[in-house]
C-alpha cells in the first residue's frame, strides 16, 4: 500500500511543557492530532481546577494560525487532593487526573506517597466521570527497575481496578507483557496508551554499543519479548489499547549529561513512525482504530471528523530543532528514516 487515510487521530498522553517551549510543542502536536491528553507534570505541577484552565489558555495561544487543536487537561494527584478538587476540575471541563507514584519520573517529586490515602478521590473521580490515568511503576529503591511496572500491578493496580469497578483507568505508556495481560483480562473499564519507543524499540536500543540518552524514556525500555508482546498487542486490533505518544522534550544538554533526563521527543514523527510499526506488523487496516477510535471512544468523547492522508515517502528526522530560547532539543529517531509521511 503507498497511501492510508485515517479519521484524524488524538494523542493521549504528552507533555507539552510551557511558556516558550509551547511555541515549538503545540505545533508539532497539532500537525497532526486534533486533541490531545496533556500531562500536569510542571513545575510547579497542575493540581488544580484554575491551575489547568489557565495552562489550557497558554496551551491555545500557542496554537498557529486557524489550527482547531484542541487541548484536553488533567490533574496532577498529590496527597493533598480533595474530594473538592475532583468536582471543581469536572467543571472547568477536565477530563482526567494523573497518578504518579512519588519519584517515578520527571517532576513527579510532589505526587502521591500513600495510594490508598487517595480512594475517596478515586470514588469521586467515578461518580464524577474524570478517568484515572496511571504511571504505574513502584519507587521503593530497592526494586530493579525493569521489574517496576510488574510490581505495580500486583501491589495496586489489582487493587485499584478491584475497589472501583466503575472508575475507568488509563495504565499509562505500557511497557511489558505482564501488563498487556493485565490490561487484557481486566474489565471494560481498564484501557492501556502504547508510545511509538517501545513499540519500535527493546533495550538493547538503549545500551548496547553504548549508552543512547536520547532513547531514554520512563518506563525504561524493556527486553524485546516484552516489545513483542506490545507489537502483538496492537496488531490484534483491540480497543482496549490506544495511540499516546508520551512525547516529552528535554534540552539536548539535559538528555546529553552525567545523569541525563528520561523523556523521547516524539511530536514530528509518532503518527508516522506507528504507521511504520502497523505496516511491519502486516496491521495497517488496525492503524485508524489504535490512532484515531479507541481512545476516543474510552474517554467518551466524539470521533474526529476530518480525515488525514500518509503516504509511502521516506523522509529523515532532523538532527536537532532550535527552540525559542536558542537551545536545542534532539528529536526522537534523530538523523533516521521514517517510511511515512504526512500528505
Ligand atoms: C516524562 C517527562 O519527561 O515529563 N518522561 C518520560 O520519560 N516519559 C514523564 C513521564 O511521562 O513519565
Ligand atoms: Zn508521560
Amino acid at each position: 500500500m503507498q497511501q492510508i487515510t485515517l479519521t484524524q487521530p488524538d494523542d493521549w498522553h504528552l507533555h507539552f511543557r510551557d511558556n516558550d517551549m509551547l511555541l515549538e510543542t503545540v505545533p508539532a502536536t497539532a500537525r497532526t492530532f486534533k486533541r490531545a491528553i496533556v500531562m500536569p507534570n510542571l513545575v510547579p505541577p497542575v493540581v488544580n481546577a484554575e491551575l489547568a484552565s489557565a495552562y489550557r489558555e497558554r496551551i491555545l495561544a500557542a496554537r498557529p494560525q486557524g489550527s482547531d487543536f484542541e487541548p484536553l487537561m488533567t490533574l496532577f494527584l498529590t496527597n493533598n487532593t480533595t474530594v473538592e478538587d475532583i468536582r471543581a476540575a469536572k467543571k472547568a471541563g477536565v477530563v482526567a487526573a494523573k497518578l504518579y507514584p512519588a519519584g517515578a519520573t520527571t517532576n513527579s517529586d510532589a505526587a502521591v506517597k500513600g495510594i490508598e490515602a487517595l480512594f475517596p478521590v478515586f470514588a469521586e473521580m467515578a461518580e464524577q466521570g474524570l478517568l484515572l490515568l496511571i504511571h504505574g511503576e513502584v519507587t521503593e529503591s530497592h526494586v530493579d527497575i525493569f521489574d517496576r511496572e510488574k510490581l505495580f500491578i500486583e501491589k495496586f493496580l489489582v487493587k485499584i481496578v478491584d475497589q472501583f469497578p466503575q472508575l475507568k483507568v488509563v495504565f499509562e505508556h505500557i511497557t511489558t507483557s505482564d501488563a498487556v495481560d493485565f490490561v487484557n483480562t481486566s474489565s471494560q473499564n481498564v484501557a492501556a496508551t502504547i508510545t511509538p519507543q517501545h513499540l519500535l524499540l527493546n533495550r538493547n536500543d538503549l545500551l548496547v554499543g553504548g549508552v543512547r540518552p536520547h532513547n531514554f524514556c520512563l518506563p525504561v525500555l524493556k527486553r524485546s519479548t516484552h516489545q513483542q508482546a506490545l507489537r502483538k498487542a496492537v496488531a490484534t486490533g483491540s480497543s482496549k489499547f490506544f495511540l499516546g505518544t508520551d512525547s516529552a522534550p528535554h534540552e539536548k544538554q539535559a538528555k546529553e549529561s552525567a545523569c541525563g533526563c528520561a523523556g523521547c521527543y516524539s511530536a514530528w514523527s509518532a503518527l508516522e513512525l506507528y504507521a511504520q510499526v502497523f505496516e511491519e506488523l502486516d496491521a495497517l487496516d488496525k492503524l485508524e482504530g489504535f490512532a484515531s477510535h479507541h481512545g476516543a471512544d474510552f474517554y467518551g468523547l466524539p470521533r474526529n471528523t476530518k480525515k488525514i492522508t500518509l503516504v509511502k515517502d521516506a523522509w529523515q528526522v532532523p538532527e536537532s530543532i532550535t527552540l525559542p530560547n536558542g537551545e536545542l532539543i534532539v528529536p526522537f529517531f534523530a538523523g533516521q528514516t521514517v517510511q511515512w509521511a504526512l500528505k
